[in-house]
């Protein structure tokens, strides 16, 4: 279902668009504006340095690509709306926040859906995951390129969770998707959707009990700093998605859209040699800050999840139709 534009935030992005556009020149350069809610120290934003130096090295200099970390320009959601709106001429999203924006991406947020790295990557890279950077393509989202975003665990402030039932009644944060909140209802737990930047907050002050996230964010977001627990529940492996406005792409011409595209891909060969390292960095790191890291028996949690995989293909068939494509994909 494509999310509406309400009218207070047509009127603060019209303001917005003023300010910002989403492709300028500077001394006969196109700058893009390339703008996402994670830490410039990320490995997901190392991965889109490296795709702002290779993009200048295949252009001459002629594109340049400015980065705007941390939520500077925006929430998740709001630089994703400045993208179909023309305002913003790229950003980096988690797949769960595009899925209201086209139903294909809801595929990635079915629980336990990937049998092991290297068959999330063979689905990502073949068919499939080619077919869903494109779905949103009629909403002015062109996905470019995927970034390793590793598995999603649960942490929490104040309740010790190792096993699913320890999750009953914990209020848990989601990110704003559909499938985020199923998963985490069948759970057992009452999901709230707040935005990433706003999570630091909310955990402080009680809002919520809990979020779920991969080692790096849920380091440096300093989320960690609240909460004591961190369980390897690895409930979910949504990728997260570089993406270009299409109202940009158009106006480059064949040879830059080669290059934006080429740059991409080159951007997550790097990425993905990134984040295992940054991992395991940011697990050491909040081990040694005093957060207990819990190895689980997932099959627990897989199996309390387990009868979304058929509800989800029953009420949305593409999606199921998707899902059995990826459970064929080879390894
Ligand atoms: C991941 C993802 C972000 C997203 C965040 C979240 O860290 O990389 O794009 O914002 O999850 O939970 O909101």
């Amino acid at each position: 279902m494509p999310r509406r534009l309400t009218l207070p935030v047509l009127a603060a992005l019209a303001l917005v668009l003023v300010l910002l556009a989403g492709c300028g020149r500077v001394g006969g350069a196109k700058v893009i504006k390339l703008a996402h809610s994670l830490d410039p120290s990320h490995p997901v934003h190392l991965g889109m340095v490296h795709f702002a130096e290779r993009l200048a090295e295949k252009s001459g200099g002629r594109i340049r690509v400015d980065l705007y970390p941390s939520g500077q320009l925006g929430t998740e959601r709001e630089c994703i709306e400045l993208l179909q709106l023309g305002g913003l001429g790229m950003t980096k999203a988690s797949s769960s926040a595009l899925e209201g924006f086209a139903e294909a991406y809801r595929v990635f947020g079915l629980p336990f859906l990937f049998r092991n790295e290297a068959h999330r990557w063979a689905a990502l890279e073949g068919d499939v995951g080619r077919g869903v950077l494109r779905a949103a393509e009629d909403k002015f989202l062109r996905g470019l390129c995927y970034y390793d975003a590793g598995t999603r665990n649960f942490y929490t402030t104040t309740r010790r969770v190792a096993r699913p039932e320890d999750l009953a009644g914990l209020k848990i944060r989601t990110q704003e998707s559909p499938m985020a909140i199923r998963m985490v209802r069948a759970l057992g737990a009452s999901a709230t959707p707040i935005s990433f930047g706003e999570l630091y907050t909310a955990l402080q002050q009680g809002v919520v009990d809990g979020a779920e996230n991969n080692p790096p964010s849920f380091h440096l977001s300093r989320h960690y700093e609240l909460s004591r627990y961190y369980v390897l529940s690895e409930h979910s492996a949504v990728p997260d998605v570089l993406l270009i406005s299409t109202h940009l792409w158009r106006q480059l011409s064949p040879e830059e859209q080669r290059w934006v595209q080429e740059a991409a891909d080159e951007s997550q060969t790097l990425q993905r040699r990134l984040w295992h390292e940054a991992s395991t960095r940011a697990l050491d790191a909040v081990r040694a800050a005093g957060v207990e890291i819990i190895v689980p028996d997932q099959a627990a949690f897989q199996a309390r999840v387990a009868p979304l995989h058929d509800e989800i293909a029953r009420e949305m068939p593409a999606v199921g139709e998707l899902a059995r494509r990826i459970r064929e994909v080879a390894p």
